[in-house]
C-alpha cells in the first residue's frame, strides 16, 4: 500500500512487567493494542470514517485530522494549505524497545532509516512553522543500543538553520523497567526548539515551595525567596516530576492506544508556548492528546495520523469530550459498535 512503507511500528511501550501486562489484558481494558491485533483491526476498520489521504474537518471549524503521512510533503500541504502553526508538538515512534511485552511483533528499524524518516517529517514541520513558533519533540534513547536515536536526532537538528535549541526537558514516568540490575528507566525526553521569538508563558506546578533561603538584598532590605517570588508553588523547570503517567484507571485512558501521553504534559506545553486561537499541530496524533489539549485551551489543532484506526480514535475522542466532558473512555470501548 502507498502509505504503509513509512509506518514505524515501534514505540516506547511504557509498560511494566509481562505479569502486569497480562493482568491488564485480562481484567481491565476492553480493547488490546489496536496496532497489532489484526482480528480487532478487521472489525474496527469498517467503522473508521477516513481513508488514507483523507481529512476530517471539524464541524465547529476549529480542528482538522488527516489520515496522512508525516513524511509526505504533499500530505503536509494538503492539511495546512497556506496556514502556519505557532506550535508543533510531535511524538514520533521512538525506535526503542521497552519492556518485554509484545516484543515478537516489534522489530527495530535501522538507525539510518530512522534518521531518514525523521529528516523527512522535520522538513515538513519546518515548512508549516510560523515566523515565530515553537517545536516540541518527544523522543527516546535506547540504553541497550548506544542511546539511539536521541543523539543522532539532536545532531541532525543542528543542520536546520531556522531553528534554535531552547530546552531539553525530561519527564519522569512512575513506572519503569529493568529495576533489578540497572537503574530504573523512568525518563521520557522532550526537546524544545524555537523559530524566531515565540511567546513563552511561565507555568507553575501544584507543588508548594518548601525550601527557604536564597537571601538577597533588595532596596536595602534582606528578602528571602518566598517574598520575592510570584508564586508559592514551584516551576516545573526542565525536569517534570509531577505528571501522572496514563494508566487504565484514569478517565483520560484510551483503551487500544499504547503510547498515550498524559494530557497534563501536553496542556503544559500548549499553555507555555501558545496563545488563545493559535494553531497547534501534531504530526503523530495517535490518541489525540494534542487535539484535546487544544480544544480545552481554545487553540485550533491540525493533526496527522497514518493509521486509519488511530485517526478515527482521535476524532472520536474529540467528539466524546464535547458530548460528555470526559477526556477519555477509561476502561470502556471507544468502538462500542464492535463487540470485543
Ligand atoms: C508515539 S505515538 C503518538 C502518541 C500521542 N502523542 C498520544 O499522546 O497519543 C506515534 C503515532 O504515530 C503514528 N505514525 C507512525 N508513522 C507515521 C507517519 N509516517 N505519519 C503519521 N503518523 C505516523 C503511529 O500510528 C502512532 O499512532
Amino acid at each position: 500500500m502507498h502509505y504503509r512503507h513509512n509506518e514505524l511500528k515501534l514505540f516506547d511501550e511504557e509498560q511494566v512487567t509481562p505479569q502486569v501486562t497480562k493482568q491488564k489484558g485480562v481484567t481491565t481494558e476492553k480493547l488490546t493494542r489496536l496496532d497489532i491485533n489484526e482480528e480487532l483491526r478487521k472489525k474496527i476498520l469498517p467503522h473508521c470514517r477516513l481513508k488514507e489521504g483523507e481529512i476530517w474537518t471539524d464541524p465547529k471549524g476549529k480542528h482538522k485530522i488527516g489520515c496522512l503521512d508525516a513524511t509526505s510533503n504533499n500530505d503536509t500541504k494538503k492539511l495546512f494549505g497556506k496556514e502556519k502553526a505557532q506550535l508543533v508538538i510531535n511524538d514520533p515512534p521512538y525506535n526503542v524497545v521497552v519492556g518485554n511485552a509484545n516484543t515478537k511483533s516489534l522489530s527495530k528499524m535501522d538507525i539510518k532509516k530512522y534518521m531518514d524518516f525523521s529528516k523527512n517529517w522535520v522538513q515538513n514541520v519546518v515548512s508549516i512553522l510560523d515566523k515565530n513558533a515553537s517545536l516540541y519533540i518527544w523522543l527516546g534513547a535506547d540504553q541497550n543500543d548506544g542511546f539511539q536515536p536521541l543523539p543522532e536526532f539532536m545532531i541532525m537538528m543542528r543542520e536546520l538553520k531556522e531553528l534554535s535549541s531552547r530546552s531539553f526537558i525530561t519527564m519522569r514516568n512512575q513506572r519503569g523497567y529493568g529495576t533489578q540490575k540497572n537503574w530504573m528507566a523512568v525518563r521520557q525526553e522532550l526537546l524544545y526548539y524555537i523559530k524566531g521569538e515565540p511567546p513563552f508563558t511561565v507555568i507553575y506546578t501544584d507543588i508548594p515551595k518548601i525550601l527557604r533561603g536564597y537571601y538577597k538584598e533588595i532596596n536595602g532590605k534582606v528578602t528571602e525567596n518566598f517574598e520575592r517570588s510570584k508564586s508559592l508553588n514551584i516551576r516545573p523547570g526542565n525536569v517534570w516530576v509531577d505528571i501522572q503517567q496514563v494508566f487504565y484507571r484514569m478517565e483520560e485512558n484510551i483503551p487500544g492506544a499504547y503510547a498515550q501521553k498524559p494530557l497534563k504534559s501536553i496542556s503544559r506545553i500548549v499553555e507555555a508556548s501558545s496563545k488563545k486561537n493559535d494553531l497547534v499541530a501534531d504530526f503523530f496524533s495517535h490518541s489525540g492528546a494534542t487535539l484535546i489539549a487544544a480544544e480545552q485551551l481554545e487553540r485550533g489543532c491540525y493533526a496527522m495520523e497514518l493509521d486509519i484506526v488511530f485517526a478515527e480514535l482521535s476524532i472520536r475522542r474529540l467528539e466524546y469530550y464535547r458530548k460528555t466532558g470526559k477526556t477519555g473512555w477509561q476502561l470502556n470501548n471507544p468502538f462500542p459498535e464492535v463487540k470485543v
